[in-house]
């Protein structure tokens, strides 16, 4: 515990009003304002661009040098040496797993991937043409219809069976939203597949004909589910943080922070990179389009640009691009006009004073849309695919603020409405 003091002096206050500062293991020091209620004041911050919400020890993100680490392991490193399951562990444990560890948390996850035969049901409810993410919040937060057993939030042995189900079956979920769309049939999981290739199998797959899934794209897959496995107190996970301080179930959470992510301007990027990728349509209009990003008049932004934290490259879109030179080279089509318009896009953007000067790079959302279209997921599950990479995070989030003594969150507010008035009389 620090015994930094920051002082506040309020105009007309005669004593200074002292505010501990507290210090992280890494990151800047936080200036603890727990007390100025008691003394008359709220702090104002929209959008929390100031403001520490937690304390947390899973993911650690320097905005000005490009960082995030996963309980202090590089995510590069991670993209190259781990999976997403033992990311999974990683983020939810806190260390890398054993051999043992490994292996048993991996059948943990590989002997949850069904879903209750009554789920599919569900699915006879919702529209062919309705949005995958449409129905994976109102699947996933309705799975605790299902697992009374496991609801009690203070039973740590709920908490991380609800986490293993929860990272266990959105795979399967994701898959039939897809299936749904298509009107082919819900393929079940199979367990002598690996996480990453039985999500491929259950999207691509059909009964017709022998299971098969390219172990290079199963690879790419696991990849992209790591490197959106966690990213601090973004929007969803704060959502995710929000709505669990109310106690209520695991997968009501989840399905609110899947809510959150389905924004244009969080994890439904993806989606829009790609949409503005198709509108840009040659080379030849790219210009066209940084006006219109760099236009106040314009909505236009360029989507897969900006960060509310990274004012450096995101580290995740330097190992993402190098996966889509890897992927489109392995299908044959490195020569993708996508990937050639993003790539260029990038090049401009990046010698563009505008974006200089805004320190506006590519993040995550940049190029997944265009590894995920070579591997033929269709663009309406590129945020659905996100969500499932995030789960983990989400559900770590989750146990580790309901693991410690935690309040409800309640924020206030600067009130700019009417003063007190009577009701006129009749
Ligand atoms: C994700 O928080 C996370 O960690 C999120 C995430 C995760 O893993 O959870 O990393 C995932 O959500 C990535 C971001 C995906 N979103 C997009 O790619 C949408 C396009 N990006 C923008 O909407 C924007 O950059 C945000 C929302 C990401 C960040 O916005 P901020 O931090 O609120 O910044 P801002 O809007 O105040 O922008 C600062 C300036 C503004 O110009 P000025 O008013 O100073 O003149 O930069 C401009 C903005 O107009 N700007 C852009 C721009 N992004 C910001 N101008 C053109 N194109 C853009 N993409």
């Amino acid at each position: 515990m620090s015994n930094k003091v920051a002082k506040l002096t309020l105009d007309g206050s005669a004593e200074p009003i002292d505010l501990p500062v507290l210090s992280g293991t890494l990151g800047p020091d936080v200036v603890d304002v727990g007390g100025l209620t008691a003394k008359g004041y709220f702090t104002y911050d929209p959008g929390f661009m100031s403001t520490a919400a937690c304390e947390s020890a899973i993911t650690y993100i320097d905005g000005g040098k490009g960082v995030l680490l996963h309980r202090g392991y590089p995510i590069d490193q991670l993209a190259e040496h781990s999976d997403f399951l033992e990311t999974c562990f990683l983020l939810l444990n806190g260390e890398l797993p054993s051999t043992s560890e490994k292996e048993e948390f991996t059948n943990s996850i590989r002997y949850h991937t069904m879903v209750h035969e009554q789920v599919y049901e569900f699915f006879k409810g919702f529209p062919r043409d309705a949005h995958p993410m449409a129905i994976m919040v109102g699947v996933v937060g309705a799975l605790s219809a299902f697992y009374h057993d496991a609801l009690d939030i203070t039973n740590a042995e709920h908490r991380k069976l609800a986490a293993h189900r929860l990272i266990a079956k959105i795979p399967t979920l994701a898959a039939m939203c897809y299936k749904h769309s298509i009107g082919q049939p819900f393929m079940y999981p199979r367990n002598d597949f690996s996480y990453s290739e039985n999500f491929l199998h259950m999207m691509f797959n059909t009964p017709c004909e022998e299971a098969k899934v390219s172990p290079i794209l199963a690879k790419a897959m696991d990849v992209i589910f790591l490197l959106h496995a966690d990213h601090e107190q973004n929007a969803s996970t704060s959502t995710v943080r929000l709505a669990g301080s109310t106690g209520t179930n695991p997968y009501a959470c989840i399905s609110s922070g899947i809510a959150a992510l389905w924004g244009p301007a969080h994890g439904g990027a993806n989606e829009a990179v790609l949409n503005m990728l198709y509108e840009i349509e040659d080379e030849s209009r790219i210009e066209e389009f940084i006006a219109r990003a760099k236009d106040k008049n314009d909505p236009f932004r360029l989507m897969g640009f900006g960060h509310r934290v990274y004012k450096n490259f995101d580290p995740r879109a330097k190992v993402m691009r190098k996966i889509c030179d890897e992927v489109l080279d392995d299908l044959g089509v490195e020569n993708d006009p996508l990937f050639r318009i993003a790539r260029r896009l990038e090049k401009i953007a990046l010698e563009d004073e505008y974006f200089i000067e805004r320190k506006l790079y590519p993040n995550v959302d940049f190029y997944s849309g265009i590894i995920l279209q070579a591997i033929g997921i269709p663009s309406s599950m590129f945020t659905v695919i996100f969500s499932l990479g995030r789960t983990p995070g989400w559900i770590s989030h989750w146990n580790e603020m309901i693991s410690q003594p935690y309040k409800i969150g309640r924020p206030r507010q600067l009130y700019k409405g009417s003063t007190q008035r009577d009701y006129p009389k009749k």
